[in-house]
């Protein structure tokens, strides 16, 4: 398959919960708002004819208020429930026609979950938690305990084998959920606001940490959260919902840009730094293959906002030169993101 193929495609996703979804699909006047659906019908529009692509490699991010419609959208992706209409196709095969049996291959090797709650199991050593999934297909103890040890040491919880899930922080049991997401090696990884609960420190590292392992993964992620600033950190693409429609898609920079409509503006004035910050602050040395000559250049005292029109318009590198024309430093893409969700940049 070509490595920029679409690895999930949705196409007018549907999901209506109530006593006769298809029928009320059927029977919906477009006009009519989720709050209408709901008093004239008793029914609840959780999500609104959803369509969208995720590439392989690509972090795609849902984000959206609670209630938006996020958890029941990634659900469909899942299949953990059904669509009331429309099509998920993953490399190409539709998910929805899949027998109960090929579906559990599919969660088994090729697709998993972290949530909020990190599911793990209480009774169960640290170790066996992570080798779980590897157990359900069948790997034997000692390759499954090998592949645990080697996942845990990437998400930095070497030691920590024989210990019970109690035992350890927020942090560190969702560390345990990453891992045991991570051990079979799936293609696709679908997040459920893993990080929300945690503190807002261990937050930052989790995600820092996600986006180190990502460079190094190039998995298909698929993330949702209602935190903005996480979202803009951790994405490629970038879709808003609201009342279970998508308002918006784009890359973060596209969608700080131009923000759709008013919802959307909203949570971009949540962005901090972006007028005061400057390219000095967060340029690093150049490196050899910067090609500073083909990327767009700015004066040290540029802003944020400056920063990520020209990043939107002209690639993902900028060069930072002097008044003679001498360059001083670079800024790329990533940097650029994690100044504006006002994090430090390494
Ligand atoms: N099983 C269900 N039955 C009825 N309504 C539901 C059910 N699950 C979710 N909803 C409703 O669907 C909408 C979307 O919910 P959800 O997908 O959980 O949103 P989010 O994850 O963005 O917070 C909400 O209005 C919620 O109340
Ligand atoms: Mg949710």
């Amino acid at each position: 398959m070509h490595k920029h193929a679409p690895k999930i495609v949705c196409k007018g996703v549907w999901k209506i919960f109530g006593d006769h979804p298809k029928r009320i699909l059927l029977s919906l006047d477009p006009g009519w708002s989720k709050e209408e659906v709901l008093e004239r019908t008793g029914h609840v529009l959780a999500v609104r004819d959803v369509s969208f692509q995720v590439r392989e490699g690509e972090t795609f991010v849902v984000m959206g208020l609670s209630g938006s419609g996020k958890s029941t959208l990634v659900r469909c992706l899942t299949r953990l429930i059904q669509p009331t209409a429309g099509e998920v196709l993953l490399d190409g095969e539709d998910l929805l026609r899949l027998e109960e049996k090929q579906l559990r291959e599919l969660r088994r090797h090729k697709m998993t979950m972290v949530f909020q709650h990190f599911g793990l199991f209480p009774h169960r050593r640290v170790i066996d938690n992570v080798a779980f999934g590897l157990e359900v297909q069948g790997v034997d103890k000692a390759k499954r305990y090998a592949r645990a040890q080697e996942v845990l040491e990437i998400v930095g919880l070497k030691g920590w084998e024989q210990h019970y899930p109690g035992e350890l922080s927020g942090g560190m049991q969702q560390r345990v959920g990453l891992a045991r997401a991570l051990a079979v090696d799936p293609e696709i990884l679908f997040f459920d606001e893993p990080f929300s609960a945690l503190d807002p420190l261990i937050r930052r590292e989790m995600q820092d940490e996600l986006i180190g392992l990502q460079s190094q993964l190039q998995k298909t992620i698929v993330f949702i959260t209602h935190d903005f600033l996480e979202a803009i950190k951790l994405a490629d693409y970038l879709a808003i919902m609201k009342d279970g429609e998508i308002v918006q898609m784009g890359t973060p920079q596209d969608v700080i840009l131009h923000p759709a409509n008013e919802y959307v503006r909203e949570f971009t004035e949540d962005v901090p730094h972006s007028h005061v910050v400057t390219a000095q602050a967060i340029m690093r040395a150049p490196e050899p293959d910067d090609q500073p000559d083909r990327c767009p250049a700015v004066g040290p005292e540029t802003t944020l906002q400056a920063m990520v029109a020209l990043a939107a318009e002209r690639g993902s590198r900028i060069a930072v030169r002097n008044e003679n024309g001498d360059l001083l430093g670079m800024v790329t893409r990533r940097s650029l993101m994690l100044a504006l969700a006002g994090l430090e940049v390494d």
